[in-house]
């Protein structure tokens, strides 16, 4: 699997945390950013990840900011991106399984860097399920294919 992460001022000391994870689990990533001491805008962070798992360069993309929201909300932009915005366990291993969900955001502002380190984990390791997910899923495909 290879990840790409990338967070806005707001995410940044949980974008380290992840990274210390996926080195921990062997996990190859790439950090897109950002390097800032100073308030960046998040969608030029989402977007360059969003576009490099849409079109299969990564596998999975893991966005931080102040909240996750606005991560997820540009994501989500992307053709083919199902961005989850998770800050639970349950919602972690659920989003996988049911929506295989692609990317994952988190906020900083709202959960501390043990959980967002564990719910990351849960997150890359919880395979998708498939069987009726499939169908819902192809759902939300036919709606992009028809609408963009
Ligand atoms: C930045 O102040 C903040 O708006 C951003 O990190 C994020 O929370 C937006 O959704």
């Amino acid at each position: 699997m290879k990840v790409a992460i990338a967070s806005d001022h707001g995410g940044i000391n949980i974008r380290e945390e992840i990274k210390d994870l996926l080195n921990g689990l062997g996990i190859e990533f790439d950090d897109f950013g950002c390097e800032c001491d100073t308030s960046v805008d998040y969608p030029d962070y989402a977007q360059p990840v969003a576009e490099k798992v849409a079109n299969g360069e990564y596998d999975r993309g893991i966005l931080i900011c102040g909240t996750g929201i606005g991560m997820s909300i540009s994501a989500n932009k992307v053709k083919g991106i199902r961005c989850a915005l998770v800050h639970d366990l349950f919602s972690a291993k659920a989003t996988r399984q049911h929506n295989n969900s692609n990317v994952l955001a988190m906020g900083e502002r709202v959960i501390g860097p043990g959980l967002a380190r564990e719910i990351a984990k849960v997150w890359l390791e919880t395979e998708y399920e498939g069987g009726r997910h499939e169908r819902r899923i192809g759902k939300i495909a036919e709606y992009e294919e028809k609408h963009r």
